[in-house]
């Protein structure tokens, strides 16, 4: 019989220098599972409690003592000796023990690294890759990657509103194929930045951030850059993250860069300019997480011509996936694990939205480390795509380097 035979946890840092939480949980048969939880920095209002000390002594308040304390105290006294390793079963036992619906008490962050390092353990367990133990015998395909390769909004600080500007080799005959492509990309951008005497040093996520003058300079620079790299739109699309929530005041969005107020109608009616302008297959976050009204008449308006998805809207979040399907909201969701919290409740959001025509993108955040937990997971659920940055960052390629691995062994 497995069984749970320890969990312990720690402080480390992530790819910004900010701690993060990293737990191992290792059963009786010796079988051993280390996690790394993520952070982000445009985050949801509606997301999961990320919980950091707020001690000014330690890491200018963003310790995150009391979350490994979480895990070596309470949830090791809940889970040592629990005679199962079936995900759902350990996670609803940290659920009650936490108790609140945005798991305030113990911590997003201690919660959800102690459910991957679980089913990694689990995996190891079972003699399976991460993949197969959580996507079953039925894996259908690799994903895409969206390739974030220049920054603006809260991610940089030059004059481009939209937050993340990426690329997307569709039409790869493998997903090795797509990483090389996405590569050469991003280094003829780097070029031809630097032949305009533009930075090219990047940002969190591994794009360039240089001080260009708008959005729409942003997508012209992309678009020479796929045509010097060789490529055309039937091979390279692009995706845009708005990340418009953090404009949104009191019903308008203030665009910080443009120092313009615009209504929904009128930021619907750029985007729509946008694609009929450039080749651009998806939108994530182009309206706030609180404009239900707006992300409706944006669905009905370009639902049939782009993947409009929900990040800051949806946060992972069974309960508002619902909302946005009755009210016919986006499209597609993004997952990112640490917006819930948990495997089994990321695992379920991620069901929902297929079974009600909502593409899953599984995502990475701004924050992250060397955990490439969001690779397996991509494969486990089939998802057509997957966003985790840059060619570039070892924290991104992480994840590539592993899909490249994953690909590799399911051809062998
Ligand atoms: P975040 O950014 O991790 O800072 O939230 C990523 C995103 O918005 O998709
Ligand atoms: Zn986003």
């Amino acid at each position: 019989m497995k069984k749970i035979a320890d969990v312990k946890a720690l402080e480390v840092l992530d790819s910004r220098g900010n701690p993060t939480v990293c737990a191992q949980v290792t059963l009786n048969d010796g079988a051993r599972g280390v996690a790394i939880a993520p952070s982000g920095a445009s985050t949801g209002a509606y997301e999961a409690i990320e919980l950091r000390d707020n001690d000014s002594t330690r890491f200018g308040g963003k310790g995150v003592k009391k979350a490994v304390e979480n895990i070596n105290g309470p949830i090791a006294k809940a889970l040592i000796g629990l005679e199962t390793v079936e995900q759902h079963i350990a996670d609803s036992i940290m659920l009650e023990l936490d108790g609140t619906e945005n798991k305030e008490n113990l911590g997003a962050n201690s919660i959800l690294a102690v459910s991957m390092a679980l089913s990694r353990a689990a995996a190891e367990s079972y003699k399976l890759p991460l993949f197969r133990y959580l996507g079953g015998i039925s894996l259908r395909k690799m994903p895409v990657p969206m390739m974030n390769i220049l920054n603006g909004g809260a991610h940089a600080s030059n004059n481009v509103d939209i937050q993340e500007f990426m690329i997307v080799p569709k039409g790869a005959e493998s997903f090795g194929e797509a990483l090389r492509i996405g590569s050469e990309i991003y280094h003829c951008l780097g070029k031809i930045l630097s032949e305009r005497g533009m930075s090219t040093g990047v940002g969190d996520e591994g794009g360039f951030a240089p001080n260009i003058s708008s959005d729409r300079e942003a997508l012209e620079l992309i678009c020479q850059s796929i045509q010097s790299a060789g490529y055309d739109e039937k091979t390279v699309s692009l995706a845009l993250d708005v990340a418009s929530s953090e404009w949104y005041q009191e019903d308008k969005y203030f665009m910080p860069k443009r120092g313009k107020y615009l209504n929904s109608g009128e930021l619907i009616a750029i985007m729509e300019e946008y694609i009929n302008d450039f080749p651009i297959i998806s939108i994530e976050d182009p309206l706030s997480e609180d404009d239900w009204e707006g992300w409706c008449a944006i669905t009905k308006r370009l639902g049939d011509r782009v993947r409009l998805v929900g990040d800051d809207l949806f946060v992972t979040n069974r309960r508002r996936l619902k909302k946005g399907i009755k009210l016919k909201a986006g499209n597609s969701i993004l997952i990112k694990p640490n917006q819930i919290g948990t495997v089994s409740e990321t695992l379920e959001v991620i069901e929902l939205g297929r079974k009600n025509g909502y593409t899953p993108i599984i995502s990475h955040r701004s924050g992250e480390s060397e955990d490439t937990f969001i690779a397996d997971l991509s494969v486990a659920v089939g998802a057509e795509f997957i966003k985790s940055g840059a060619p570039c960052r070892s924290e991104r390629t992480s994840k590539y380097n592993r899909l490249i691995a994953i690909e590799n062994s399911l051809i062998f």
